[in-house]
């Protein structure tokens, strides 16, 4: 069922970039007017201020619009009030770090601690920038598998994703134009976008590689790789293209997903109400292990698999495909729809 969820697809987009600028040199700045003030450099300095800022438990010291959005684990929260700026102890540089520097917004992920270093988090977010001041922050963090219901590994994301972050230099990168018909195909019902599968395309869940052992424990014990099926989740709703990375060949789509979190072997999975085949097979697996009378199981119940998905597309193939998720109640949607 992991199987058939990675075809859904989800993109995270991961960038590892030296800040260039002290974070000081980030002003609110009322004479900046235009977003071509907005570099890589400018974006990565905001990432590292954002970053400390949770640190030092300081969210005014930024540079925010008069009137900002912002959600943590898809619930809007006045920064001073989120969870994030009081327990987070450590961050470090962004594991992955997407920059659109032609809609000026930007997507970063990285392992946090909150205070016990053996288990930290996965903390990941979306910005978006008028005017070197920031007006959207929408923000999620992953403590564990149960807040998505899939793969979870905060020790795996820097090695995960320090390769997306130095792609080979000979690349044939993507146009803009490309990495926004990948983002539409992704979610959409049809689409004419053709993706053809990059050999080593890494595929990962909430930071991790995904082993999927398998209902009977009888599976495959190495990774599964990325796959780009036809019968994926849907969401015509889908925000599309909302960080668009044509240097590291990054785009980020968010789709709202409702699904089921099933018991699988002694833990839970989500999956989508789309993928019909996968919650047929749980059915059968609950209905035999039930008349077994000696495993005890989750009871299936409703949830909604808000998605914020990276992908990695240059030399005309796709190379990472990363599904973040983070599960609300049944029927829910989303703020920033
Ligand atoms: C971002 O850029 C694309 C063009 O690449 C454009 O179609 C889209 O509307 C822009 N989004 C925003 C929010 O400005
Ligand atoms: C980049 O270089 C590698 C190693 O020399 C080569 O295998 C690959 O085909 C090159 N890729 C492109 C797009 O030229
Ligand atoms: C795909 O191409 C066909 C034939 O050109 C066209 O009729 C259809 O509208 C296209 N679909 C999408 C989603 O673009
Ligand atoms: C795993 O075991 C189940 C139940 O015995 C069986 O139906 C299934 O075919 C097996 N799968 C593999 C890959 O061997
Ligand atoms: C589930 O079972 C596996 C062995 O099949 C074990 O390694 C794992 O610790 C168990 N997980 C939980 C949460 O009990
Ligand atoms: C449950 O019972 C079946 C059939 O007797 C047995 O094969 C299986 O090992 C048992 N499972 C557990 C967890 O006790
Ligand atoms: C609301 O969620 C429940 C539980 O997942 C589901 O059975 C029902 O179809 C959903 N209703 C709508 C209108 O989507």
């Amino acid at each position: 069922m992991r199987h058939m969820f990675m075809k859904a697809a989800a993109v995270l987009v991961l960038a590892v970039a030296g800040s260039a600028l002290p974070a000081g040199n980030v002003v609110r700045s009322e004479s900046c007017r235009s977003t071509s003030d907005c570099s890589r450099e400018f974006l990565t300095s905001l990432v590292t201020q954002i970053l400390d800022s949770v640190v030092a438990h300081d969210p005014y010291s930024l540079p925010l619009a008069t009137v900002y959005k912002a959600t943590e684990n898809s619930h809007p929260a006045a920064l001073g009030m989120m969870t994030l700026w009081r327990t987070v102890t450590k961050a470090g540089a962004p594991s992955l770090l997407a920059l659109d520097t032609t809609n000026c917004t930007a997507y970063f992920a990285l392992a946090i601690s909150e205070g016990n270093d053996a288990t930290e988090a996965v903390l990941r977010g979306r910005i978006a920038v008028v005017d070197q001041q920031i007006t959207e922050l929408e923000l999620f963090i992953n403590r564990n598998r149960g807040d998505h219901g899939f793969t979870f590994s905060a020790d795996e994301v820097l090695s995960n994703y320090e390769p997306l972050m130095n792609p080979p230099a000979n690349r044939t990168k993507p146009s803009r134009e490309t990495l926004w018909a990948l983002s539409q195909s992704l979610f959409a019902a049809e689409s004419n976008f053709s993706v053809t599968l990059g050999d080593d395309c890494l595929f990962t869940e909430s930071g991790g590689k995904v082993v999927d052992t398998g209902l009977y424990g009888n599976g495959s014990s190495t990774p599964l790789g990325c796959v780009w099926p036809d019968d994926h989740p849907i969401d015509v709703n889908a925000r599309v293209g909302l960080v668009i990375d044509e240097e590291l060949g990054f785009v980020v789509t968010s789709g709202i997903i409702p699904g089921t979190v099933y018991p699988y072997q002694n833990v839970s999975a989500f999956i989508p109400n789309d993928m019909t085949a996968a919650q047929e097979a749980q059915d059968a697996w609950i209905e035999e292990m039930t008349a077994l009378g000696n495993w005890t199981m989750l009871s299936p119940t409703g949830a909604t698999g808000d998605t914020l998905e990276v992908l990695q597309y240059y030399d005309n193939a796709l190379q990472a495909m990363q599904i973040n998720v983070y599960l609300s109640g049944p029927n829910m949607t989303s703020p920033w729809l």
